[in-house]
């Protein structure tokens, strides 16, 4: 690497070894969003959360105490439960041989228990897996150690406290949207306005101008803008919006207009609306290969005005996010030609500078412009 503003290396997109690594050293070992706790109401509700050859369940307990476990039976690995969310009746029940276990985890029956030799049920729970909330939002970790969340998210507390994440109520389904691009192209194209003007004109429309981006530390990190005029170009649905978007009382003035975008290391962010919030979270499913999870949340308001302008968001950013997959995907393809090595950074694109800068850190492979050995190594090759 030759200077503080180039990009990271193109092979880093798209290299078996590197993505394991990332597996390895980011996403086993960072906070991941499960879910909001409007998702499990009553004891027996659970939401699953997938990442690569991991899977979780997040349930609430008879005693209301929220839990997360590997989704794994302990008799024999069988995947427990299906589904993005839903509820069980009283146990969880294993689908091959049909052990089962309560709501805390605890293996309560075993099918011929005493063919099994020298057995304690006790030593077979669910298996635990660290758990932790903020601001009504679930988030998990696969493996222990670095900052707890409260300490990891300590920046977004203050910002994102005046929206009452935690009374919010799933508004729209749960969207799974897969991308031929790798993750980190993903992310990177979501944490810069640089390309709105160009991408995303009726974007530029609504607060182009008035862009501002903030780095919040702890690799957390905000652009976004204030609403403006109607032009003589806005759609329908923009000026619409506009028009109708009523005074949300418990906002601060200046957050009363804004469209705001917090960012997380290493795959998760918020947008941030008056009238709604929505996380959006980047799944890596193999090199070049992720999906976009996300999901809005927003009060509970029956002003006609209010409804409308949800459904008039929702409709303006899913042209958004049209035109972004069209671009995260001419990315990495562009990313594979023997044209390209590396790129430069604008200012404007700071935020992709502070993700690329902790991918570094915990990856210092990531710093050589062309894979080390280490990285080259086919481990099919290898074996066979
Ligand atoms: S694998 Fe679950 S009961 Fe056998
Ligand atoms: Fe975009």
């Amino acid at each position: 690497m030759d200077h503080p503003w180039e990009t990271l290396p193109a092979w880093c997109y798209n290299n078996r070894n590197f993505f394991q690594t990332e597996r390895d050293r980011i996403f086993l070992r960072t906070w991941q969003l499960a879910g909001h706790v409007s998702e499990l109401n009553e004891p027996g509700d659970y939401i699953r959360f997938d990442l690569l050859d991991q899977t979780v369940i997040v349930m609430r307990g008879q005693d209301g105490e929220i839990r997360a476990f590997h989704n794994i039976c302990r008799h024999r690995a069988y995947r427990l439960l299906d589904g993005h969310s839903g509820h069980c009746d009283r146990l969880v029940r294993c689908l091959y041989h049909g052990w089962s276990y309560d709501f805390s985890g605890k293996l309560i029956g075993v099918p011929n228990e005493s063919t099994f030799e020298n057995f304690d049920r006790a030593e077979f729970g669910l298996k635990p897996v660290e758990m932790d909330m903020f601001l009504g939002l679930i988030f998990i970790r696969f493996l222990p150690g670095g900052p707890s969340l409260a300490e990891e998210l300590a920046p977004l507390r203050e910002p994102l406290g005046h929206y009452r994440i935690e009374q919010m109520k799933p508004f729209g389904p749960h969207s799974v949207t897969p991308i031929e691009a790798d993750w980190k192209v993903a992310v990177e194209n979501n944490s810069e306005a640089y390309h709105v003007p160009i991408g995303h004109p009726g974007l530029q429309r609504i607060y182009g101008a008035s862009y501002s981006l903030e780095i919040l530390g702890n690799g957390t990190s905000r652009g976004g803008g204030q609403l403006q005029e109607p032009t003589a170009k806005s759609t329908w649905s923009e000026r619409h919006y506009m028009k109708l978007l009523p005074e949300v009382d418990h906002l601060p003035e200046e957050r009363r207009r804004a469209w705001l975008y917090y960012s997380t290391f290493p795959n998760l962010a918020f947008d941030i609306y008056p009238d709604q919030i929505d996380f959006f979270q980047i799944i890596p499913v193999a090199p070049g290969k992720c999906y976009a999870r996300a999901r809005a949340y927003a009060l509970e308001d029956n002003r006609r005005e209010m409804r409308v302008a949800r459904w008039l968001n929702l409709r303006i950013n899913m042209q958004v996010g049209k035109e972004d997959v069209g671009l995260v995907e001419g990315t990495q393809a562009g990313l594979a030609s023997l044209g390209y090595g590396t790129g430069h950074l604008s200012r404007k694109e700071a935020r992709i500078k502070l993700f690329q800068d902790e991918v570094r850190r915990r990856i210092p492979a990531a710093l050589l412009r062309e894979p080390p050995d280490a990285f080259t190594a086919s481990p099919v090759a290898e074996t066979v």
